[in-house]
């Protein structure tokens, strides 16, 4: 199929790419690179020879996306682009509308100009806000609470309304649990701007000096070591629910919603001792007081992905703290100061 990919430069974008080429798909990027850089994408390239055409355009450009998918002529859309940060969604709540919100608006009206019926959602499984049972299935109420939770509730919406407005349209919104963990190859990975404020990147830099230790934010919760979990699912997994969602997409109309995750959740304290043992010493960490708007686990039923689109995530932890630490020991500044930056 040809993909055109929004965020593909990003941390699971570029993941995705490296797997839809590897399957034979042609791919056309859509990244502003205000999160994403084009050094991981010249190593998307240097990992897989498909075709895999680049441009730098924010999905606000109306314009600029209508002529780049009237050109493309896209079968599907995987739509990336985004800000992902929910704390900083509190700051900037307008930033985070105008480009998650107006952003896929935008891109919507470039897939109506280039007849392009067919879209994946990055969605998050922050829109269930807290839990009234666990695991999540995709028919618990949505309560989402952070300017970041509604915006992805809003495109969703939107989604389901596009799809049913049109025959033949198919829009899937998957929900990530937390992603994590990098490619095989030690070549892409997640690279965020400033401190990071995921676990697992922040863990990734401790282990390398770059932090002095790691906070635990809260032991006092309800679980069986006290620290928060969650269902961490490995970036290739995830990327290969992209390519699994492209056929169902192609294979039925309407709009649909799946949780991506693995079912499986782990406490900070038994990530904090995955990653240390991979590191070979017991990383340094304090105890804090708890971080506003954590909920105290979370956990992913993911039987209706199994059941419709025939994926599920195969890698585990060791797979995820394995990769991570070998991406971050091969590029301790991330994509900066390599290559050609
Ligand atoms: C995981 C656990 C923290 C950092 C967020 C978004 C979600 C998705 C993924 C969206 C929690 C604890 C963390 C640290 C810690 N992103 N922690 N010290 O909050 O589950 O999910 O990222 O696109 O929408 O909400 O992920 O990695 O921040 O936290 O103790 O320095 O690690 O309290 O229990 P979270 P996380």
């Amino acid at each position: 199929m040809r993909v055109l990919v929004t965020g593909g430069a990003g941390y699971i974008g570029t993941h995705t790419v490296v797997e839809l080429l590897g399957q034979g798909h042609e791919v056309a990027i859509i990244d502003n690179f205000d999160n994403g850089s084009p050094v991981a994408l010249d190593r998307v390239r240097e990992l897989t020879n498909g075709p895999m055409e680049v441009h730098e355009a924010d999905v606000r450009d109306t314009g600029r996306i209508t002529r780049i998918a009237q050109d493309f002529r896209p079968d599907a859309v995987i739509h990336f682009a985004g800000l992902k940060a929910v704390g900083e969604s509190t700051q900037k709540p307008v930033e985070y509308y105008d480009v998650n919100v107006a952003g896929s608006l935008s891109l919507l009206r470039a897939m109506e100009a280039s007849d392009c019926g067919r879209i994946i959602f990055s969605s998050t499984a922050t829109v269930y806000g807290e839990p009234e049972y666990l695991p999540y299935d995709e028919a618990h109420p949505i309560r989402p609470i952070s300017p970041y939770a509604h915006s992805k509730v809003m495109v969703e919406q939107v989604l389901n309304d596009w799809a049913a407005a049109s025959d033949g349209r198919a829009a899937l919104n998957l929900r990530y649990f937390n992603p994590v963990g990098a490619h095989p190859s030690g070549r892409i990975g997640e690279d965020p701007n400033g401190v990071p404020n995921n676990l697992m990147p922040f863990l990734a830099q401790v282990a390398t000096g770059a932090r002095d230790r790691l906070r635990v934010f809260g032991e006092d919760y309800d679980t069986r070591d006290g620290t928060g979990i969650r269902d961490y699912i490995h970036v290739v997994d995830l990327a290969r629910a992209h390519v699994a969602a492209l056929d169902r997409a192609a294979a039925t109309s309407g709009a649909e919603v799946y949780n991506i995750g693995t079912g499986q959740g782990y406490s900070v304290r038994e990530m904090h001792a995955a990653f240390s043992r991979v590191v070979g010493r017991d990383l340094p960490i304090e105890i804090v007081a708890r971080r506003a708007g954590d909920v105290a686990e979370m956990s992913a039923d993911c039987s209706l992905a199994r059941e419709r689109m025939g994926w599920q995530a195969r890698l585990g932890l060791d797979d995820m703290v394995e990769s991570v630490w070998n991406w971050q020991s091969a590029n301790p500044h991330g994509y900066r100061g390599s290559d050609a930056e």
